[in-house]
């Protein structure tokens, strides 16, 4: 039987940390489905579609990689596409707390379902899509961070 990761998260904007993680994620599933939230407290910098163009370029062509959103909870897309495995990363322990409480409430709601977490390359455990973001808006050099497409995406998006 085929094993579906899925990878969630907001992915405002994909990081190197992210495009890492679907990689790495691709030696415990056959199939990994990178799934945007679109009902995210946060008020988003980019639309869904955007973000999901930019995973699809930064991550490059995977028949074993999709991209879909979602709305609503987590285990019931999970459920409707077949997922056995959630996929996290995890940087540092300030993010352990936040994605142990996230793997144990999805638990709960979805025996059977297992979160797994994966480290990111050492020079990315500092990243976050909060901190391009930033370095971003007041003019940072943020070219190693992420992919040459969201790089550009970034500037058009301050450059207003
Ligand atoms: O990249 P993020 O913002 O840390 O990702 C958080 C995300 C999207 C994975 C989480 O907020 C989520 O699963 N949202 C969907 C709604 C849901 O299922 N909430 C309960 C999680 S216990």
């Amino acid at each position: 039987m085929k094993r579906i990761a899925v990878y969630p998260g907001s992915f405002d904007p994909p990081t190197r940390g992210h495009t890492d993680l679907v990689h790495r994620s691709l030696v415990l599933a056959d199939q990994v489905i990178v799934a945007i939230a679109k009902n995210s407290t946060k008020e988003p910098l980019f639309p869904v579609d955007e973000r999901l163009a930019m995973l699809r370029a930064a991550v490059g062509e995977d028949t074993r990689v999709s991209y879909q959103s979602f709305e609503g909870l987590l285990v019931d897309f999970a459920r409707q596409v077949g997922g056995t495995l959630i996929v996290r990363g995890l940087r540092a322990v300030s993010d352990f707390e936040y994605e142990f409480q996230m793997a144990m409430m999805n638990r709960h709601l979805m025996p059977g379902l297992e979160t797994v977490f994966l480290v990111p390359p050492e020079d990315a455990t500092y990243l976050s899509s909060s901190l391009v973001r930033e370095v971003a808006r007041y003019g940072g050099d943020v070219s190693s961070l992420v992919h040459p497409v969201v790089a550009e995406a970034l500037r058009r998006r301050f450059a207003r």
